[in-house]
């Protein structure tokens, strides 16, 4: 058998830690499918002393990771700290630079410096592997790369944070507000102590570049990516949207159209018996429309020690093997620049959920501005709430639910403004975006 692949490891928090423990535990059938063993033969992390349930007493200790980076004893660096910058970039930098390929879980160094550091492994002969940066034990990057590699996408769509997946699956099932939910998300360790990065979207929006450029052949571009979180969403609108046949999920969706690439995160109405509505908690999921086959959607744990392990350890796998795939899946020079389908000119249908002021003719007025923009209704429902009195209806104003048939996104903010104008509505107009599946 071959000499065992010699892996240097920066960054011992959970994932770390499962991934030590995980290549103990497997050491014999990585052996076996790799035709090699897998040994972790050197470290770094913040903290020497602290106690991690691993044992780390035959791996030699390094004081920073681009020394291990640099170290002549590795095969392999993985890269485990996390973060758009050093010291994670430059470790994986010097890690090529001496021919050493690279395992990383860091979404957002990806999402920025992507290409470069692909093309960096390809100028030294080395590979960067990535699969755990998306979807954590989901392997949507190797599908896209390898398992799809001869289809072409028409669109992808996922549930890619699961901190707003379990904020939304609580605020259906058991009727509870954003705030609420967040604060449960908190104290059971899903959200971050600062969740604004999860429930604003941009997590995302990192994770959904990287499959975008997997599946379009275009460099990763997280700017070119439109980004809306969750905070606006109340339990009213899951309540609505059960009503109607939906469930409100937040997607990162990339698509092809005419006017180019769409790429968006937003929270979005999903018809309740697709596969993605199924989708409940922490978990993540992802589907796929691709050329000559039905849609396919993998489903699994999008974060934790043992899912992000997994695919870290898959990514390891493949380099033992002496498995060497261009990173986005086709050479640095053959990725397009994103063209970036606006906004304004995205098509499909919407839920609008104005508090509308409850005197003749408000009704009357909303139609006419919706139709000056063309937009066609569905269904329209003016409903009190439950228990309302009759003055409290009478002095007041009830939420009217409007479901349009496709329009364009310049249509309904057109004719939003104008309902804003004309003094019949009050607050902001809740807008969420239906896709079709
Ligand atoms: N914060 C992410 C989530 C996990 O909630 O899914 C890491 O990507």
């Amino acid at each position: 058998m071959a000499q065992p692949l010699k892996v240097g490891v920066a960054g011992l928090g959970t994932v770390g830690s499962a991934l030590i423990a995980q290549v103990a535990r497997q050491r014999e059938a990585l052996a076996a499918r790799c035709g090699r063993g897998i040994e972790i033969v050197a470290v770094t992390a913040r903290s020497r002393g602290k106690e991690r349930g691993v044992d780390l007493k035959k791996m030699q200790w390094f004081p920073d990771p681009v020394a291990l980076a640099k170290a002549p004893g590795i095969d392999v660096f993985v890269e485990l700290i996390g973060g758009s910058g050093d010291p994670a970039k430059s470790a994986i930098e010097a890690a090529l630079a001496s021919g050493k390929s690279v395992v990383t879980a860091n979404k957002a160094l990806l999402a920025k410096h992507g290409v470069k550091l692909a093309a960096a492994a390809e100028k030294h002969h080395a590979t960067i592997n990535f699969e755990a940066a998306v979807g954590g034990a989901i392997p949507i990057v190797k599908t896209l790369r390898e398992g799809l590699a001869g289809n072409s996408f028409e669109r992808i769509y996922g549930i890619l944070n699961g901190t707003c997946n379990y904020i939304l699956t609580r605020m259906e099932q058991e009727k509870m507000s954003f705030e609420e939910c967040l604060k449960d998300a908190q104290r059971l360790g899903y959200a971050e102590a600062d969740p604004t990065f999860d429930v604003e979207g941009h997590d995302t929006a990192q994770k959904l570049a990287i499959l975008a450029s997997l599946a379009f052949g275009t460099k990763v571009d997280e700017k070119a990516i439109y980004v809306e979180g969750i905070s606006s969403i109340q339990a009213a609108d899951l309540a609505a949207a059960d009503e109607l046949g939906y469930r409100v999920k937040l997607l990162g969706v990339a698509v092809k159209t005419p006017k180019g690439i769409e790429q968006r995160v937003h929270p979005t109405m999903v018809r309740k018996d697709s596969a993605i509505a199924q989708v409940m908690g922490v978990t993540n999921a992802v589907t796929v429309d691709a050329e000559g086959i039905a849609p396919l959607t993998l489903v699994g744990p999008g974060a934790g020690g043992a899912a992000t392990a997994s695919a870290v350890l898959a990514d390891i796998g493949d380099i033992a093997r002496g498995v060497r795939t261009a990173p986005f899946g086709r050479p640095t020079a053959r990725l397009s620049t994103v063209r970036k389908a606006p906004m304004q000119r995205h098509e499909g249908g919407y839920y609008i959920r104005l508090q509308a002021r409850d005197k003749p003719g408000t009704a009357a007025t909303i139609a006419t501005r919706l139709a000056e923009q063309e937009i066609s209704l569905e269904s329209i429902v003016q409903r009190h709430a439950k228990g309302a009195s009759d003055n409290e209806v009478k002095g007041g104003s009830v939420p009217v639910i409007l479901i349009t048939y496709a329009t364009t996104e310049d249509a309904v903010r057109k004719a939003l403004a104008a309902v804003g104008k004309d003094r019949v509505i009050s607050g902001r107009p809740q807008v969420i975006r239906i896709e079709k599946n």
